[in-house]
C-alpha cells in the first residue's frame, strides 16, 4: 500500500459491525495517527478486539459478520473492490495475546511471510539471511539468537517468542501493527521489554494496542481511545484522557469503577 500524503494511519467513519443480530460496534469514527502508539481501552466485551480485527478484515472469517461504514488505512479504502486481502494483511500486521510462533525454527518463522508472499528475488538465500538479521536486530533479539536460528521457536522464553512474533511481521514491510493485549502472557520484565520495543518501533509504524492495563496505556501510549458497549466514548491525548477526561463514563473507567 502506498501512503497518501497527509493520510491517517487508520481512519474510520460511521463504522458499525454486527455478529448476526448483535451489534458489537456502533458508529465508530476514529482517526489514528501514524508514528504514535494509540491504546484502545475499555471493559471486557466493549469491542476492542472486534475493532482491531476490522483493520485487516480478519473479522470476515467469523461467520455472520456484517459491517457498514468506511475504513481507510493510509488513506486507502480497505473495502474497495481492487484491494487485495493478501496485500492488506501484509500492510497491517497483528500480534496476539499469547505469543504464537510457528513450531518451526526461529529463522523459518522470520522468513515465513516472505516465503508465502515474496517474489523470487527476495527468496534468494542471501536475501533471506539479511531479512532475518535485520528483523531480529530491529526487535533486539539478534545477539541472543544469532547462534540459535535453527532451534524451534516454541522453545524460546515467552518474551523472546513475542518479540519474534513482531519480528516476523517486519520483512513484509507493514505500515500498521495491531497488538491485542500483547503483554498479557508476559511477566513484568517481559512486559517492560516489549513496551520498550514498541516505543522504538513507533517511529516507523502506526501502532494500535489493546490493553487492560491502565498503567501500561499511560506508560506507552501517546493517545488513548476509551470504548464502552461498542462505542467510542472518548479519544484524547493519554494525559488528557486520564487526568481530565471530558466524559463522566471515562472518569468512571479510569477511576476503576467498571471492573
Ligand atoms: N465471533 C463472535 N461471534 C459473536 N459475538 C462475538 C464474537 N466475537 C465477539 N463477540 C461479542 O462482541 C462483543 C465484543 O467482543 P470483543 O471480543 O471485541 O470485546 P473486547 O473488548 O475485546 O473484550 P475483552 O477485553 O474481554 O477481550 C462481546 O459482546 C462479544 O461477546
Ligand atoms: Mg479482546
Amino acid at each position: 500500500m502506498s501512503v497518501d500524503a497527509g493520510a491517517y494511519g487508520i481512519e474510520t467513519r460511521g463504522l458499525n459491525l454486527w455478529y448476526g443480530d448483535f451489534q458489537a460496534l456502533r458508529d465508530v469514527s476514529l482517526q489514528i495517527k501514524p508514528q504514535l502508539i494509540t491504546s484502545l481501552i475499555g471493559p471486557s466485551g466493549c469491542g476492542k478486539t472486534t475493532l482491531l480485527r476490522c483493520f485487516n478484515r480478519v473479522n470476515e472469517r467469523y461467520g455472520s459478520v456484517r459491517t457498514t461504514g468506511a475504513i481507510e488505512v493510509l488513506g486507502q479504502d480497505i473495502y474497495a473492490p481492487a484491494v487485495s486481502l493478501v496485500e492488506l494483511r501484509k500492510a497491517v500486521g497483528m500480534v496476539f495475546q499469547r505469543p504464537n510462533p510457528l513450531p518451526i525454527s526461529v529463522y523459518e518463522n522470520v522468513v515465513f511471510g516472505l516465503r508465502v508472499h515474496g517474489d523470487r528475488r527476495s527468496l534468494a538465500k542471501t536475501m533471506l539471511d539479511e531479512a532475518v538479521e535485520r528483523a531480529l536486530r530491529e526487535v533486539g533479539l539478534w545477539d541472543d539468537l544469532k547462534d540459535r536460528l535453527h532451534e524451534r521457536a516454541t522453545g524460546l522464553q515467552l518474551e523472546q517468542q513475542q518479540k519474534l512474533c513482531i519480528a516476523r511481521l517486519l520483512p513484509l514491510k507493514p505500515s500498521v501493527i495491531l497488538m491485542d493485549e500483547p503483554c498479557s502472557a508476559l511477566d513484568t520484565a517481559g512486559t517492560r521489554a516489549v513496551e520498550e520495543l514498541m516505543l522504538v518501533l513507533k517511529e516507523r509504524f502506526t501502532i494500535l494496542i489493546v490493553t487492560h492495563s491502565m498503567s501500561q496505556a499511560r506508560r506507552i501510549s501517546d493517545e488513548c481511545v476509551f470504548m464502552l458497549l461498542g462505542e467510542v466514548v472518548e479519544h484524547a491525548r493519554t494525559e488528557q484522557l486520564f487526568l481530565s477526561p471530558k466524559d463522566s463514563r471515562t472518569t468512571d473507567y479510569v477511576e476503576g469503577r467498571y471492573g
